[in-house]
C-alpha cells in the first residue's frame, strides 16, 4: 500500500530526512512511527500527505508514484493525514465539522457519519456544539473522526496523545484499536513505550534517519529501546 523508497527531504536548505524507507501493506494494522522531538516524524506523514516535496527517493499510495499530486488527490487515493494542531473550524459545530471531512464522498455522508457515531458517541451527543467548545480528547477524537469521513484506507495520525491526561490517550488509543480493524493506521508518538504497545510493527526515526524497525514487540525488548526510551 505505502512504499517509502530512500527519501530525501528539506525545508529550504535545512535537509531533515535522509534516506528514509518504509514499506505499509495490506497486512498492517497498526504501524507506529517512533521517536524524539525532531527526529523528522511529522515531516515523513506531512511529504507522504503531498505537503512537501522529495529531493530524492519516491514514495508510492497504492501503486502511484505521489511526485506531483496535490495534497488533495493523495486524500482521493485513500491516505488521509491527521494533524498534529487538528486543524478542527473552531466556529463550526461537531456536524459540521465531520461534513468538511466528507467533501469527496457525498454520496455516502449519513452512512459514514453514522458510523463515526457509532465509534465515538460523544460526538453524536456533542453534533450541534462548536467544535472550540469541546474538551482537547474530544477535539481529538473529532479530528479522527473527521478523517474517517474521507474512508481512508490509511489514517495517519500524527502525535496522537499531545495534550492528553495519560487516561484519555488510552481511550482515544483503545478508539485505534477499533478503526484498525477496517482501515490501517499510521500513527506518530513521542511516548515510545505507549505507542510500541499499540502497534504491531514500527519505525524508530532518530535524527532524520530510520534508526530501527521491527515488529513492536521485538522494539520493545531492544536494548536500543530500553536504553533511550523507555526509562522512567
Ligand atoms: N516548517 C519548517 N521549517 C524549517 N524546519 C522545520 C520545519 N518543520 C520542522 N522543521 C525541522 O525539521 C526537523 C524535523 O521536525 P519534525 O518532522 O517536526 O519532527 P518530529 O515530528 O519528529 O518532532 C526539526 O529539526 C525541525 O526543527
Ligand atoms: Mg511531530
Amino acid at each position: 500500500m505505502i512504499h517509502v523508497d530512500g527519501i530525501d527531504v528539506s525545508y529550504d536548505e535545512l535537509q531533515v530526512l535522509w534516506d528514509v524507507s518504509m514499506d505499509i501493506t495490506d497486512d498492517d494494522r497498526i504501524v507506529a512511527i517512533v521517536g524524539p522531538n525532531g527526529a523528522g516524524k511529522t515531516t515523513l506523514l506531512k511529504t507522504m500527505s503531498g505537503l512537501l516535496a522529495v529531493d530524492d527517493g519516491r514514495v508510492e499510495l497504492f501503486g502511484r508514484d505521489t511526485a506531483g499530486l496535490s495534497p488533495n488527490e493523495i486524500v482521493d487515493l485513500g491516505f488521509v493525514h491527521v494533524p498534529e494542531s487538528r486543524n478542527l473550524f473552531n466556529e463550526l459545530t461537531v456536524a459540521e465539522n465531520l461534513e468538511m471531512g466528507a467533501y469527496l464522498h457525498r454520496d455516502e455522508y449519513e452512512e459514514t457519519i453514522e458510523e463515526v457515531y457509532d465509534l465515538f458517541p460523544v460526538l453524536e451527543e456533542r453534533r450541534s456544539q462548536d467544535a472550540g467548545t469541546l474538551s482537547g480528547g474530544e477535539q481529538q477524537m473529532l479530528a479522527i473522526g473527521r478523517g474517517l469521513m474521507a474512508q481512508p484506507k490509511v489514517l495517519a495520525l500524527d502525535e496522537l496523545s499531545v495534550g492528553l491526561a495519560p487516561k484519555l490517550a488510552r481511550r482515544v488509543f483503545e478508539k485505534v484499536e477499533a478503526i484498525s480493524e477496517d482501515v490501517t493506521v499510521v500513527l506518530t508518538e513521542q511516548h515510545v513505550h505507549e505507542a510500541l504497545e499499540l502497534a504491531d510493527r514500527a519505525y524508530l526515526l532518530e535524527n532524520g534517519r530510520v534508526a530501527a524497525q521491527d515488529s513492536a514487540a521485538a522494539l520493545l525488548e531492544s536494548e536500543r529501546i530500553k536504553e533511550s526510551y523507555l526509562h522512567g
